[in-house]
């Protein structure tokens, strides 16, 4: 059995109280959703600032009654500490996702993005470490790799931060380890690298390449390349992340504490690469032939390159991915296709 499966059979058999901030976006949402089927209680916190009611919606027509009568929810900021508190109630493990993601808003406002990222993260901390929780996760990023040039990325070798954004996100780390050695406070940091998957927004003007690109797709209308498509990325579906986050709460390893963990698959697809790929399963899939796409300038703070090396997260963690790039585009292609047909 894998390290995942039998992490999953042991919370099956002794259920836990988990709390996801962030739990009304899209990589909250698809916590909930795995943590219930495997029947948890949870505590979900949100202010709904670019997250949604219609995901928990979703959620709770994905599981049975009796596990959606296992989550409780907060409409509440992490900017306010006795929100934070309140929520850190009673909790076992807290897997902390909320903060203002997107590069681009970072730069546009990095005041807001400090307020939840920074701000709210240190609140969670506090709150976390005052409770005394089992552990605690938190979504931490590949932007802090900043304008470092080695691939695949090593966790001990970043650059200098190019955004708002990637300050407030090894802030995080920073904190996070202050916190080991000042008040014997354990956390564990996740470097997210393009996660992508089901209820990801097309929706925003700071959407990610994947969802704007599937809903103008499915929309007919033109999809736009920065640069000449070659920029490339580790796009990691989200079960992938889904089982990163799981097998860091639970993990009793003492030198798996207090890290920061690439989580994405090792691999590197150019935007081209992703073009094509979506093409093909729009084709396959749906029948649709997608061929309007036009190439824009490069977009300012890009990284050219980025992909991960995942061997720390796999040796201390027992973390595989399950699903390459093309099993999880395919996933994603079919599941907004449904949604835009009911
Ligand atoms: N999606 C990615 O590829 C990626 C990559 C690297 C890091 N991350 C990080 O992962 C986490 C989740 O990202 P996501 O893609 O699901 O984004 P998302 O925007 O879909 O989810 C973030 C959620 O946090 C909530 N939130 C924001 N500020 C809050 C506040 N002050 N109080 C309470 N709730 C608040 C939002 O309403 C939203 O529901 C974020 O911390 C993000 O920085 C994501």
């Amino acid at each position: 059995m894998t390290t995942y499966k039998s992490v999953k059979k042991n919370l099956k058999d002794n259920p836990k109280t988990w709390l996801i901030t962030g739990v009304a976006g899209f990589i909250g949402s698809n916590l909930l959703e795995a943590l219930l089927e495997l029947n948890q209680r949870v505590v979900g916190l949100d202010n709904f600032s670019t997250g949604n009611n219609q995901n928990l919606l979703e959620v709770k027509s994905l599981v049975s009654k009796k596990q959606w009568s296992k989550f409780d929810f907060i409409k509440g900021n992490i900017a306010n500490f006795k929100t934070c508190e309140k929520a850190c109630k009673n909790i076992d493990y807290v897997l902390h996702q909320a903060a203002i993601g997107s590069v681009p808003r970072s730069i546009k406002d990095p005041i807001k993005t400090n307020k939840s990222n920074i701000t709210g993260f240190l609140n969670m901390l506090v709150a976390a470490k005052n409770s005394q929780v089992e552990s605690f996760i938190y979504a931490a990023s590949s932007s802090t790799y900043g304008d470092h040039k080695r691939l695949p990325k090593i966790e001990n070798l970043i650059g200098n931060p190019l955004s708002p954004y990637a300050v407030t996100k090894y802030v995080n780390e920073l904190y996070a380890d202050v916190f080991q050695r000042a008040y014997q406070f354990n956390s564990i940091g996740l470097r997210y690298f393009n996660v992508f998957g089901k209820r990801q927004t097309p929706k925003s003007v700071y959407a990610a390449v994947i969802p704007k690109w599937i809903d103008a797709m499915i929309k007919d209308k033109e999809i736009f390349i920065n640069g000449d498509g070659k920029t490339s990325r580790d796009f990691c579906y989200i079960e992938n992340a889904v089982q990163a986050n799981i097998l860091a709460a639970v993990t009793k390893k003492k030198n798996a504490l207090n890290q920061v963990y690439n989580v994405a698959v090792g691999d590197r697809t150019s935007l081209n690469e992703l073009y094509r790929l979506l093409q093909k399963f729009f084709k396959i899939n749906a029948g649709i032939e997608h061929n309007k796409c036009t190439y824009k300038d490069f977009r300012d703070g890009d990284v050219r390159h980025s992909q991960a090396d995942i061997s720390k997260a796999s040796q201390l963690l027992g973390y595989k991915p399950t699903h390459n790039i093309e099993d999880g585009l395919k996933n994603t292609v079919l599941s907004y296709i449904h949604k835009s047909r009911n």
